[in-house]
């Protein structure tokens, strides 16, 4: 069987990245090809590597603030590792609709919390204070607008008295890692049927 090939973009210590790429294995139908990050310093660079999976890093910062000349240069290996999907994994940096159509259909992220609630920053210190009673994370398709497009799956959790965003971070964390790679799976079998969790 042809294995999907799949591209993982990151900016930090790639927790979400590993339990993809540990993922695909066996039946699995992808496979990771790429793992790409907008800092060289990121600590996800390392555990792909250790994994044996091609790595590449553009920083973004001497593009200061010109996004079309840094996806410019993020194209580069993405063009190269040829993905036939791409995920983003904790990659912090807003991308350009003109990047993203490149990709319509095709690229995912997760994000901390139960979309449309709280897209943007700081998810689970807004989540406490607006009163909410439940939180968690969400998979969804990457369209123009940010963390919106059509939602691939969540895991919900409930937010204990005494939580505080560290607390409600680590939590979701978990299920982060248990959602996008039971999300990959279906979509890189051609459904995207959401899933629910727990
Ligand atoms: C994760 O919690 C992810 O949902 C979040 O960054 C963290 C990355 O952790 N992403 C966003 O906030 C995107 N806007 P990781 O590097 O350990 O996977």
């Amino acid at each position: 069987m042809t294995h999907k090939r799949v591209a993982i973009l990151i900016s930090g210590g790639g927790s979400n990245m590993v339990s993809l790429v540990d993922s695909m294995v066996g039946d699995h139908p992808a496979r990771p090809c790429l793992v790409l990050s907008n800092d060289a310093e990121a600590g996800g660079l390392k555990k792909a590597a250790a994994r044996g999976i091609p790595t590449a890093a553009v920083d973004h910062r001497p593009f200061k603030g010109d996004r079309a000349a840094f996806e410019a240069e993020l194209l580069k290996p993405l063009e190269q590792a040829q993905p036939d999907i791409i995920c983003l994994a904790g990659f912090m940096r807003v991308l350009t609709g003109d990047f993203v159509s490149r990709f319509q259909g095709r690229m995912l992220n997760i994000h901390p919390s139960l979309l449309p609630k709280f897209k943007g920053l700081n998810t689970h210190a807004r989540a406490i204070e607006a009163g909410e009673t439940e939180h968690g994370c969400s998979v969804h398709e990457v369209t123009a607008a940010l963390d919106d497009g059509p939602i691939l799956g969540q895991a919900r959790i409930r937010i204990e008295a005494g939580d505080s965003a560290e607390s409600l971070a680590a939590k979701v964390l978990i299920w982060e890692h248990k959602l996008y790679p039971a999300v990959l799976r279906r979509y890189a079998n051609g459904d995207r049927t959401p899933v629910l969790l727990p």
